[in-house]
């Protein structure tokens, strides 16, 4: 039984990659009038849904694996063998548990004030160029502070090979050809670097932190029995370490819509919890990860506007479409209002750019926190903290490109401490 549209095109694979993931879902389901519709990418078909309903069907508990579920381009950024995001069930709920176990308030703040020590520090080396670009600044900080928090040492020069290898990896997930590949080879680098740092934490060679990243994955046990293997206590390490460098995207993004909205710059200053409100419509409204993929698990089989989802099926959701559907957002939708936060209802599936539904039981990200604070922390640095201008260039964001970013990465010029 399908009720559901099929979109005309015989396979969407070309227009997602030329077109870009972002508008891919929401522009077919404008086209075709419905919330669902079937297509076929890669040769499979596929059923892609957008909206805030349609992310509750997606985001019950247990309804999908993520397993055989990454769209042909963007969600390499996650999918690494081993990792809590393939896991299901109970043993994902184990897993995801030593992730939020570092999520706590005091843990929060103290890679919250790393950051900024480390940015303020920057600011005068920042003073004495003529022109910096944000964007890898903001890598290179992300970088030295998430791995000075896990425990990971960084010596001299590694921080920037380190920053660079992050780096390729996040530009990479969204795309094919040299870009993906330059990823890949860094990747395999990365991993190598990461399984020594595990062994050399069990083996007492590295003493790191009671409670940092390291030493909570290094000893995480998901059963009574072993520990994780070498290589999944490695990826999930990488876990914890790569996507908090990819908050660079979004710190670009802040800056742009500082520069943009200049107008939130005295609302920054004149309202403390504004700056909550701020970043929440700066992930809203900018482009980050365009979708999710899932396939339903074996025995979850369900119904959704008349269409019959059976094992196996594979499912797109939109994200990107559904954080600026104006169906629940309003006519102003498109507009970038961060005031609108303060009458959101805290929906969890309304408001989806790291995933939807419950942190704990699903594979909604649980960075979230860490990435909201760091954002924060930017934002008020950018504010108070310098000053700068923002010399002519090219901001423009180019949505058929996976990861999305203003084609000039942010550039600032005559950058002075203030006060
Ligand atoms: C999962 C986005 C930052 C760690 C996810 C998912 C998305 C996402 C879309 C998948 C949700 C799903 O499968 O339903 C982002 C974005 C970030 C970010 C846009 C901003 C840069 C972080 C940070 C961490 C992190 C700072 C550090 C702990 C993870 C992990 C998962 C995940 C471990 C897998 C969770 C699971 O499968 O249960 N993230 N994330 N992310 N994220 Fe993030």
């Amino acid at each position: 039984m399908t009720a559901i549209p099929r979109d005309r095109e015989l396979d969407g694979s070309l227009s997602l990659l030329r077109n870009g993931g972002y508008t891919f879902i929401s522009r077919r389901c404008a086209r075709n009038g419905s919330d669902v519709f079937e297509t076929r990418l890669l040769g499979q078909r596929v059923v892609c849904m957008t909206g805030s309903e349609a992310a509750e069907v997606f985001y019950k508990p247990d309804r999908m694996t993520r397993q055989g579920a990454l769209p042909p381009t963007a969600l390499m950024l996650l999918q690494d063998k081993g990792s809590v995001h393939l896991l299901d069930g109970k043993p994902h709920r184990r897993r995801k548990e030593m992730f939020l176990s570092l999520m706590t308030p005091e843990g929060m703040k103290r890679l919250g004030e790393r950051f900024e020590e480390l940015w303020r520090a920057r600011i005068g080396r920042w003073e004495r160029e003529r022109r910096v670009t944000l964007f890898y600044e903001a890598r290179e900080l992300l970088c030295r502070a998430v791995c000075s928090w896990a425990g990971v040492p960084l010596a001299g020069p590694e921080a920037r090979k380190r920053t660079r290898e992050f780096g390729a990896m996040i530009e990479g997930a969204g795309s094919v050809g040299p870009r993906n590949w330059a990823g890949m080879l860094l990747r395999a680098r990365t991993e190598r670097w990461a399984r020594e740092l595990i062994e050399e934490v069990r083996s007492g060679e590295l003493m790191v932190p009671e409670g940092s990243a390291a030493e909570v994955i290094a000893t995480h046990r998901d059963t009574e029995e072993e520990p994780l293997t070498t290589e999944a206590a490695a990826v999930e390490l990488l876990n914890v370490l790569r996507p908090t460098v990819a908050v660079d995207r979004y710190i670009v993004f802040c800056a742009l819509a500082l520069y943009r909205y200049p107008e939130s710059r005295r609302k920054l200053r004149e309202s403390e919890d504004y700056s909550e409100l701020f970043v929440q419509e700066v992930r809203r409204f900018y482009p980050f990860f365009p979708m999710i993929g899932g396939r339903v698990r074996a025995g979850e089989g369900f119904t959704w506007r008349g269409h019959r989802f059976e094992a196996g099926d594979w499912v797109l959701l939109d994200m990107y479409g559904t954080n600026l559907d104006g169906r629940f957002w309003g006519e102003d939708a498109r507009t970038f209002r961060p005031e609108r936060f303060r009458e959101w209802d805290g929906s969890p599936n309304s408001f989806i750019p790291q995933g939807g539904g419950d942190h704990r039981s699903g594979h909604r990200c649980p960075g979230e926190w860490i990435t909201i604070d760091l954002m924060k922390r930017a934002t008020l640095l950018l504010n108070d903290a310098m000053e700068y201008n923002v010399p002519p260039q090219d901001l423009s964001i180019d949505l058929s490109r996976m990861p999305a970013i203003p084609k000039s990465r942010f550039e600032i010029s005559n950058v002075r401490r203030a006060g």
